[in-house]
């Protein structure tokens, strides 16, 4: 079983032309809302990967944003440990989506702002907690310090970006992080290789957009170039490729395989508009990992080189 432990944001979403400038107005098409939040997102992602029950701890507030948000849980098969957090609001995210697929998020936390240290559920029967960082840093180190107490797999996907305190790291198994979000945990601003190198967590997973994605796990790198898909939307590609990871590893797949899978699922959840409303099923991740099976070198090479590894610490080829 895993347990995702985290946010729940409804998602107010308006597609741009270009996502504005500080200063500017631009004018957008219709107003959408879709069920979102990283922590859900990553537990929806983990249920439809498949091969994983999973459960998930979160604070939703007493209006009706939550109703969307449970409803979208509950439709994959997600058992909730929720929190009703009386007074607030559910969290809510605002988001402009241009034409090329890209995003800019606000994140207004509220009820994901009152989970507390106590809320954590018995760990009993969990191979993996996920955790990421919309919800407070404090209770969040907690949970994965009573989690790795317990012989349970940690993972962090360490998004929104900040640094994180030595306490945390102490306990992280697996981090999972973007570029910036590297930069900022090793606090370096070199290549992704030397990155990777600074941070003392003993498997380390970058995501790198469309160029797909790398790791450090102890001494082995494998490097992996991206799926290219038609991007409508990227959000929730970076939580897809969380949940599915985990739920892999879960069933036992080798980092490698697990990693391929992520990376594909991620491509898929950016060709449908809207965060859980684009978590591709395990279907169809088996259909476009059929559908380009054939490996080409000269893009691994590329990526590695972009990454700034010798010829020589690449592995998984
Ligand atoms: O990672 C995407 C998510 O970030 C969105 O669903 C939004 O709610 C914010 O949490």
């Amino acid at each position: 079983m895993i347990l995702v432990a985290g946010s729940a944001n409804l998602d107010f979403v308006i597609q741009v032309q270009h996502i504005p400038a500080p200063g500017e107005t631009v004018l957008g098409r219709d107003l959408a809302f879709f069920p979102g939040g990283k922590g859900a997102n990553q537990a929806i992602a983990c249920a439809r990967a498949g091969g994983a029950t999973t459960e998930m701890l979160l604070a939703l507030g007493d209006d009706w944003f939550a109703d969307p948000i449970e409803d979208s849980l509950s439709e994959a098969g997600v058992w909730m440990h929720r929190v009703i957090m009386p007074k607030s609001r559910t969290g809510a995210a605002f988001i402009s989506v241009s034409d090329d697929g890209e995003n800019a998020i606000t994140v207004a936390p509220g009820a994901n702002s009152g989970l507390s240290a106590d809320d954590l559920p018995e760990l009993g029967g969990f191979s993996h907690l996920l955790l990421q960082l919309e919800t407070p840093l404090d209770v969040v180190t907690e949970y994965a310090r009573v989690a790795h107490e317990q012989g349970i797999k940690v993972v962090l996907n360490a998004a929104p970006a900040q640094s994180l305190p030595a306490e945390l790291l102490a306990v992280i198994d697996i981090l999972i992080v973007n570029e910036g979000e590297l930069a900022l945990v090793a606090d370096h601003d070199g290549n992704v290789a030397s990155c990777l190198g600074r941070v003392e967590i003993p498997c380390v997973v970058t995501t790198l957009g469309s160029r797909g994605c790398c790791a450090r796990n102890g001494d082995e790198i494998i490097v992996q170039p991206g799926f290219e898909v038609q991007a409508v939307d990227t959000t929730a590609a970076g939580d897809t490729f969380c949940g599915v990871l985990v739920a892999a590893l879960h069933q036992k797949q080798s980092l490698e395989t697990a990693l391929h899978r992520a990376n594909a699922a991620g491509a898929l959840a950016c060709t449908r508009l809207g965060a859980q409303t684009s978590i591709p099923s395990c279907g169809e991740v088996d259909l476009l990992l059929k559908d380009t099976a054939a490996e080409d070198s000269s893009r691994r090479e590329a990526l590695s080189k972009y990454c700034g590894f010798q010829a020589q610490d690449r592995s998984g080829d």
